[in-house]
């Protein structure tokens, strides 16, 4: 399976007349199960937009996203609810990913009916426990009836990746998933999501600002700057040999990863 962004461009044009802001220019981009693509660049930089575009939340001014050669566009409605569910997102919680007043069992358990992965309740049930046991959130039953705010900020951020993976998704596209969170909070849920890569093959487009998180776990990387991709290539070749002079300057002012 094979998730591309082709020559994707989106442009914000408000409404007071004030200058259009180009937030994504001609962006190609490719994404396979089982591959850690990060996508790396200063805040402003398009990153968030592409997200949405590669998760059908905004479509693309130009260009198009294509699962397996076939454009979003050019979906029927069943290939396209089939899609939103191969290429899931694990957002920030802070951006309200989770809503308050539901509980984790419901949080998950609506998900997996919606998509009628499983539908009598104790087979919801069952799924619900099997994923949040995948995000090391063991015993599952200390977690079932809790509301989010009952919950740590990285147990919030394991939650939403068991909601995504419940859901036997293809591709998970994470946008600041773990940025806000700790170092030590951070690394575990980057172990989960690595992990989850090896045992379910599921891909990322992993999308930050932290590059020592880059360094850490991703096979292979993007750089945006001002809406464009001005460097790509394998991690390794990345940080070992950046090309352009952007990516050698976020590179100069990352922390040292030890
Ligand atoms: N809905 C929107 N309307 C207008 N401008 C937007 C909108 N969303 C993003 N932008 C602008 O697009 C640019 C890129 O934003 P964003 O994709 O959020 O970047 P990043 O995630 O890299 O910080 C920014 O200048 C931002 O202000
Ligand atoms: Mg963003």
């Amino acid at each position: 399976m094979l998730l591309e962004a082709k020559n994707v461009s989106k442009t914000f044009r408000s409404r007071r007349g004030t200058e259009p802001v180009h937030a994504v220019r001609n962006a190609t981009l490719r994404a396979r199960p089982g591959e850690f693509v990060a996508i790396v660049g200063e805040s402003g930089s398009g990153k968030s937009t592409l997200a949405r575009i590669l998760l059908d939340l905004i479509p693309a001014g130009s260009g198009s996203v294509e699962l397996d050669g076939v454009p979003i566009s050019a979906m029927t409605r069943t290939q396209r609810v089939e899609y939103r569910r191969r290429v899931q997102a694990v957002l920030q919680d802070p951006a309200g990913s989770l809503n308050p007043r539901k509980r984790v069992e419901q949080t998950i358990g609506e998900v997996i009916r919606l998509h009628r992965i499983a539908t009598t309740r104790s087979q919801v049930r069952d799924k619900v426990r099997e994923v949040l046991g995948l995000v090391g959130m063991n015993p599952a039953e200390d977690f079932l009836d809790r509301f989010p705010h009952a919950l740590s900020g990285g147990q919030r951020q394991r939650v939403l990746v068991a909601r995504a993976i419940a859901l036997n998704p293809k591709i998970i596209v994470a946008d600041e998933a773990v940025s806000a969170l700790d170092a030590s909070v951070k690394a575990g849920v980057l172990r989960v999501m690595a992990d989850l890569k090896d045992r379910l093959g599921v891909g990322y487009v992993f999308i930050t600002h932290d590059l020592p998180v880059v360094r850490k776990v991703a096979d292979h990387v993007y750089v945006m700057r001002s809406g464009e991709i001005v460097e790509e290539g394998p991690k390794e070749a990345v940080f070992a040999e950046p090309s352009h002079p952007y990516t050698r300057a976020l590179l100069a002012a990352a922390p040292v990863l030890r």
